[in-house]
């Protein structure tokens, strides 16, 4: 499938890119910057210019499937989480309804489906993801929503767990969250599901065997 890679240029969404490139698929990333889109090019990857605050419609020309693994950071105030890790995802499923993208895979957080329960100061970043996830859900698009533990820059392992919900807390290594997310693109089990996932003892294969 051609895959949209909202979110490219972060730690994350480069690994997505790799993954996709080694893979069956097609990415697009899409970056903001045009200094950004070197780096693409010189792994063979095709890019667009896109910016959630503005328009990015253009980016879906062609486009099967997304995976929107961008977000404001936690350098950025409560505003840019709105716009960014909230509007700009419902932006963001909007124009995949509208150019009839078949499958959406949403990078989400551990603690979206229970924003009530999290920290002062962090609570509003997951009802942002919170509501992003719903507005998926409510969207007719098959999606598959992963909600990562604390992420790290550690090398995957390529060993996972990955459960519709957890009632433990863990990290992962941001490699290994993009190796899930570019798998579960084409796993008709994980259609239309939400999973928590952090490390594990098995590896991928074996857990997404639903
Ligand atoms: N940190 C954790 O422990 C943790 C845990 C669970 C889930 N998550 C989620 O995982 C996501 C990805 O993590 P990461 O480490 O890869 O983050 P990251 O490196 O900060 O990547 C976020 C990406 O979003 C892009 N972005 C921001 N605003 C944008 C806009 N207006 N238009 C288009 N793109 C925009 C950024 O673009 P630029 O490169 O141009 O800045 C960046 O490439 C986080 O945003 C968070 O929601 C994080």
């Amino acid at each position: 499938m051609k895959v949209l890679v909202i979110g490219a240029n972060g730690k994350v969404g480069k690994h997505i890119v790799q993954k996709l490139m080694d893979s069956s698929h097609t990415p697009v990333a899409m970056v903001r910057d045009p200094d950004q889109v070197p780096h693409f090019e010189e792994l063979g990857a095709q890019t667009v210019l896109g910016d959630l605050e503005k328009g990015f419609e253009e980016a879906y020309y062609g486009v099967e499937a997304v995976i929107f693994a961008a977000g404001s950071g936690p350098q950025t105030g409560a505003d840019k989480t709105l716009l960014i890790d909230q509007e700009g995802a419902i932006k963001a499923v909007d124009h995949a309804k509208h150019f009839g993208v078949q499958r959406f895979v949403m990078l989400s957080t551990v603690g979206a489906d229970t924003p009530e329960k999290g920290p002062d100061g962090f609570r509003h970043y997951l009802y942002a993801k919170h509501r992003a996830d719903e507005y998926l859900k409510q969207s007719g698009i098959n999606y598959t929503i992963v909600r990562p533990g604390s992420l790290t820059n550690e090398p995957g392992t390529g060993k996972v767990k990955l459960e519709e919900h957890l009632s433990e807390h863990g990290e992962i290594p941001r490699e290994d969250v993009a190796e899930t997310l570019a798998h579960l693109l084409s796993e008709p089990g994980a259609e239309n599901k939400s999973f928590d996932l952090i490390s594990g003892t098995k590896p991928l294969d074996d857990v997404l065997a639903f």
